[in-house]
């Protein structure tokens, strides 16, 4: 496995509509495998393919929750139940934090590295979670989303 280098915002791959996956090859696992490091190494729950440069349905999470590692090729959101607004940021997108409502609860479809047909459902930080790595997919940012946009410190004022 290897670390990659997380692209930020600003840079055009970020805007992009990835394509889906058709091979699932050892190309693939090893992408997969590169994703969760630089997530875990950068202490996110999420990274999404064109986060890494790379303009493929790809998505790695782990939210700290029983689900542990979730590995999302070509997934898709099937149903969304119910709203929430909650605080997010991104890797890509350092030192600045938005309110973004999401569903408070959604069904994803997705294929395993394998290709084999899953379905999760998430709901709290996993639903944002998913939302917020498949928007990455349509070239979707949660910054285009946020119905405003606070940095670190503004962050700090707010909770003093
Ligand atoms: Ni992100």
């Amino acid at each position: 496995m290897a670390k990659r280098n997380i692209v930020k915002r600003g840079e055009d791959v970020l805007a992009k509509k990835c394509r889906d996956v058709t091979v699932f090859d050892d190309k693939l696992w090893t992408l997969l495998d590169d994703m969760y490091e630089t997530m875990q190494h950068a202490n996110g729950v999420g990274l999404a393919a064109p986060q890494v440069g790379i303009l493929r349905r790809v998505v790695v999470i782990d939210v700290g929750d029983e689900n542990g590692r979730i590995e999302l090729v070509n997934p898709v959101v099937t149903s969304m139940k119910g709203k929430q607004r909650e605080l997010e940021g991104c890797l890509s997108v350092p030192d600045l934090w938005g309110y973004v409502v999401r569903p408070a609860k959604v069904k994803v479809k997705a294929q395993d590295r394998y290709g084999k047909n899953f379905e999760i459902e998430g709901e709290k930080l996993l639903a944002v979670a998913l939302c917020h790595e498949i928007d990455h997919l349509n070239g979707i940012l949660f910054t285009d989303l946020a119905e405003e946009l606070l940095t670190g410190a503004e962050l700090e004022d707010r909770k003093s």
